[in-house]
């Protein structure tokens, strides 16, 4: 699969709007400010192909990436507790109805940042995902930031935190700095997008 030949198709802020399509899609969820944007821009090779901010809720539309044939979902993040309760709610009608339309999901990215528990809502999404019987994968976000010793101590301790599966789901330990998972990642979604 080429990821060096990606471009961005279109944003939609309604869920209303998102044009229907049967190409296989890769989506990447997670809180606000996780690394979601980053990710995908590594993943594509591209500096800022998607946007990346430091201020949480920078990405506030579905954004799609055209990948040879596939796309590559940008979701807004969640859990962004300074926007508004209109905006919350926009948000949650926005993924509701995304993920409830007639589309190829072929794979989910979880993403939850190394240096913290699953937060309550990243919890909520894992359940959801279940839920909705969609195929997904963590990737543990900001390993950079983490010693070694530091890192394997929240490794430990994520299977108590993530107690709602009988085993522990397919982890990815990435960096957008540093490019760790990124191969693992394309070789997981050029798999799910060739079946
Ligand atoms: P929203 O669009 O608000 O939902 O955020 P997002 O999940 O898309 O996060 P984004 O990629 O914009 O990154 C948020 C901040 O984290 C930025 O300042 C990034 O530079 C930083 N960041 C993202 N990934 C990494 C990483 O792997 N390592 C380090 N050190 N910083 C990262
Ligand atoms: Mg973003």
């Amino acid at each position: 699969m080429r990821f060096d030949k990606a471009f961005f198709k279109a944003a939609y802020g309604t869920a209303d709007g998102i044009e229907p399509s049967s190409r296989p899609e890769i989506v990447f969820s997670g809180r606000s400010n996780v690394g979601k944007s980053s990710l995908i821009n590594k993943l594509l090779n591209r500096k800022s192909l998607a946007k990346v901010s430091s201020t949480p809720g920078k990405t506030a539309t579905v954004n799609f990436y055209d990948i040879d044939g596939a796309y590559l979902v940008d979701l807004p993040g969640y859990g962004y507790a300074k926007v508004s309760k209109s905006e919350q709610q926009r948000w949650a009608n926005l993924m509701d109805g995304y993920f409830k339309q007639q589309r190829d999901i072929r794979l989910v990215v979880q993403l939850i940042d190394s240096r913290h528990a699953p937060t309550a809502l990243d919890l909520q999404m894992l359940g959801f995902l279940a839920d909705m019987e969609l195929p997904f994968v963590i990737a543990l976000t900001k390993t950079d930031k983490l010693k070694k010793s530091e890192l394997e101590k929240r490794l430990s301790s994520l299977p108590c935190e993530i107690d709602i599966f009988d085993e522990l789901p397919h982890c990815v330990l990435t960096s957008s700095e540093k490019g760790t998972g990124i191969d693992e990642l394309r070789e997981i979604i050029t798999d799910c997008c060739m079946q």
